[in-house]
Order: C-alpha cells, then structure tokens, then sequence
C-alpha cells in the first residue's frame, strides 16, 4: 500500500538517492521538467540538495509517495513569497518514476498538496504544465482550470519546442 509523506529537510537528504532516480527516469523518459537529455541520477543531485534546503527554509513543501519503503513519486508546493501574495502557492515538479506510474500515486500526491497548502492558509495554486502530455489531463481531472497556452514555452529533453499550459486551481 503506498504511504504519502511529507518531508522535512534532514528526511529529504535521507531519500536523495531515490529523489534523484525518480528525476532522471522522467528525463529520460521525455518529460519536460526543466531538464535536458541525457540526465544521469548524479545529475540529478544538485536540484534535490537545493529542494531540502528550501524545504528547510520553510519556502517549499516536499511530498513524497512511498511503495515498498522506497520513494517512487514526488510534488513540491513552492510558497509564493512576495508580500502582496500571501494566499498564493505554485504546484512544482510532479514526477513518478515509470516503474510505478498508472497506480494512482500522483492523484494521491495532488490531494495532499492540496490539502496541506490550504491548512497552512492558501487558497490559490498555480502551475504550468508541457501542452498535450497525460499531466494535462490529470490536472483538469482534479478540478484545476485552463487559463491558457504559452507556445514554444521550453523543450522537451531531446530538443524539441514544448508548449505550456498554465492552470489554477482555488482550494480552501
Ligand atoms: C503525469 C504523471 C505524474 C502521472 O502519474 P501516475 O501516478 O501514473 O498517475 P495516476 O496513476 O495517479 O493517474 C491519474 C489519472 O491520470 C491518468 N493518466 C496517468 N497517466 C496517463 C497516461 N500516460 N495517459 C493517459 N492517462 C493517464 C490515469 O488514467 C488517471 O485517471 P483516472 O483516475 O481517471 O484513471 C506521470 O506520468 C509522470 O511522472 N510523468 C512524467 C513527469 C511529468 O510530466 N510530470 C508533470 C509535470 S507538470
């Protein structure tokens, strides 16, 4: 039975291994998150030792899913920290690594987000999002809406253009 958890910043340095396996697996398997082909776990390092160090700042939420006592998925809330947006938080980085995908683990990682962001006071979440991949359509499942399409926005790992799609959703 997967377990959800949320982590704190000495409990993310504990999972790197397995945070930085779930990151190069989505790479390599063309998914648009912010990072280019090929992309190797040690690659993968330097992102998840700057994610612990903000979740220890208190800038970012870490949720991780859990099967087996390994890490298999992940999604960050990134606290928007501008003053005059204090209701506001991004949705970053939902990735599951292929071996455990089509189980049902990132709708249970976006109901946790979700749900902690609105008890720490939020009540409006942004994303973006590649135009057309299955995250898209997981997103309007969950009741986020469409506020628009950016084209050429960023590539996919192998080089090609990616459009984007920003979504919102209210919570709380
Ligand atoms: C998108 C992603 C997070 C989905 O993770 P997952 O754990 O396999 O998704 P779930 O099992 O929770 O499925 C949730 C819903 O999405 C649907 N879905 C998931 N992957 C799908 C796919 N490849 N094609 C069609 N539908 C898909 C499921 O059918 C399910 O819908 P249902 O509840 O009506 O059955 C995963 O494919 C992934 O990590 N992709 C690479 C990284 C990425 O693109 N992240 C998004 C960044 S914004």
């Amino acid at each position: 039975m997967p377990v959800v958890r949320l982590l704190n910043e000495s409990q993310t340095l504990d999972v790197l291994a397995d945070l930085n396996a779930i990151l190069a697996d989505c790479v390599e398997g063309g998914a648009s998150v912010g990072f280019m082909s090929p992309f190797s776990p040690a690659d993968a390092e330097p992102f998840w030792r700057g994610v612990a160090a903000a979740v220890g700042r208190g800038e970012v939420l870490l949720f991780v899913a859990e099967v087996e006592g390994r890490v298999v998925g992940t999604v960050q809330i990134g606290f928007a920290l501008k003053p005059n947006q204090p209701h506001r938080a991004d949705l970053m980085k939902l990735l599951v690594h292929r071996v455990a995908r089509g189980r049902g683990l990132s709708k249970r990682l976006m109901q946790a987000a979700e749900t902690e962001a609105a008890r720490r006071g939020r009540n409006l979440l942004v994303l973006d999002t590649a135009t057309g991949e299955p995250a898209e359509a997981l997103y309007e499942k969950l009741g986020w809406q469409r506020s628009g399409v950016i084209p050429d926005y960023a590539l996919f790992p192998d080089g090609r253009s990616c459009d984007t799609t920003v979504f919102y959703k209210r919570i709380g």
